[in-house]
């Protein structure tokens, strides 16, 4: 069938590499009367990704689904060589999911010529995976501000599991007066609440049945300091009981406040619990309303 050159016209996904090519292509859907939803990524989609899609649409936005790697957000000695990459079946994903145009950008496109300009968000990224991540969050604060700008939709979705991000993210986007209402999802769990993560295939099948322990001890953290114990009383235990288990190292397990991030000692309004936690060669971040 011959391409119309309106993609409002056609169903199905568009590819689109280039900023020019983004913005022409969401203007189209724009002229149309449409609104669009943007779902930044890393690629190698899992049902997680998905329900930030399905959430596109049943606000009534057309998807947009980034895919890059950003290698700003890596450590020297963290993943970024190794992270999983399958574009093509990710493409798939997206057109079976109903996303309608895919952005998957080159490094060069991303960050052409030398870049001068970052975006720091403090405070909330002095705890958790900051200072164990150092440069982590200005990595990922930058490439979702270009993202934001590239697109310039209605709205944009991440997912809790990163909630540190979605914080980060939401936070930067009303100090800097930007234009995008920031929704976060639901974490997405395996059958036995593990958390949907690309970094679950680095796993082996060992690994994989301990890693179930991380989401019991949450839920029995979470369930603990909602009966009025200490969270460090009640931290210690879980941590404990998931050296225990399996796990080679606990970077951090800790209840603090859902929207400062701010350690906690005692639960009494909005409040996660949020860990890090290391399984052979996988790190895996999880956290759940206290
Ligand atoms: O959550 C991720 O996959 C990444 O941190 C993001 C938001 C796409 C930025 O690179």
């Amino acid at each position: 069938m011959k391409s119309s050159n309106d993609p409002t016209l056609e169903q199905g996904l568009a590819v689109v590499r280039t900023v020019a090519d983004l913005r022409r292509t969401v203007a189209a859907f724009r002229k149309a009367g449409r609104t669009v939803g943007l779902v930044p990524t890393m690629g190698a989609l899992h049902e997680g990704h998905i329900s930030l899609v399905k959430g596109a649409l049943e606000r009534g936005d057309i998807p947009v689904t980034s895919i890059f790697v950003n290698p700003t957000q890596f450590g020297p000695n963290e993943d970024f060589a190794a992270y999983p990459r399958d574009e093509q079946g990710d493409f798939d994903k997206l057109r079976d999911a109903g996303c309608r145009i895919v952005f998957a950008p080159s490094k060069d496109e991303m960050y052409p010529g030398q870049q001068l300009t970052t975006v720091t968000v403090t405070g909330i990224t002095d705890g958790l995976c900051g200072p164990l991540r150092p440069g982590h969050f200005q990595g990922v604060a930058t490439v979702v501000s270009k993202l934001l700008l590239m697109a310039m939709p209605d709205r944009a979705f991440f997912g809790e599991k990163d909630y540190q991000q979605l914080q980060v993210i939401k936070r930067m986007v009303r100090d800097l007066s930007m234009p995008f209402e920031i929704v976060g999802m639901p974490t997405v769990r395996e059958a036995d609440g593990l958390a949907m993560s690309s970094r679950n295939r680095y796993m082996n099948p060992t690994e994989r049945a301990v890693a179930t322990g991380l989401y019991r001890e949450l839920n029995a953290v979470a369930k603990a300091v909602r009966a009025g114990a200490s969270c460090t009383a009640a931290t210690a235990e879980a941590s404990k009981a998931l050296l225990a288990g399996g796990f080679d190292k606990i970077e951090y397990l800790t209840v603090v406040d859902a929207e400062s991030l701010e350690p906690l000692e005692k639960v009494s309004g909005p409040a996660r619990v949020i860990a890090a936690v290391r399984l052979g060669r996988t790190r895996l971040i999880d956290n759940i309303a206290a």
